[in-house]
């Protein structure tokens, strides 16, 4: 078994403890995004961020962000949402949206398994999926 698995295994079990900051440590750059455990078909992805992103929109989900630590501003076109720690929102379907950091943000994202981090666009931000910590 490997680190991977076992993670896998360990986190689909009822009885251990997921510390999302520790797990965010184990990441080594921005915009990486990570699972961390998952419910039915609904993946928790932690993830740390810093910077500008990209304008997009997942048609098909909502997306949910939950501030750790810093905060996050959510650009939206007609506005932003500006998130602390201990905040979450909801961006519904379709809605496009643009996160920023002005400085380090770590969060925790919940959306079905599958979803596309820069929507309906593949670019260089465009960021693996499944790739658990
Ligand atoms: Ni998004």
């Amino acid at each position: 078994m490997n680190e991977t698995s076992q993670a896998v295994a360990a986190t689909r079990g009822q009885r251990v403890a997921i510390n999302l900051l520790d797990k965010i440590d184990l990441i080594d750059g921005h915009w990486q995004q990570r699972v961390v455990a998952e419910m039915n078909d609904y993946q928790f992805k932690v993830v740390k961020i810093a910077g500008d992103f990209l304008w997009h929109a997942h048609a098909d989900t909502d997306e949910t962000f939950i501030v750790l630590e810093g905060e996050l501003r959510i650009d939206l076109r007609d506005g932003f949402v500006l998130l602390r720690a201990g905040e979450m929102a909801v961006v519904p379907k379709g809605v496009e949206h643009k996160p920023y950091a002005a400085a380090e943000v770590k969060m925790l994202l919940v959306e079905p398994r599958g979803v596309v981090n820069t929507g309906g666009q593949q670019n260089d931000r465009t960021a693996p999926n499944d790739i658990w910590v």
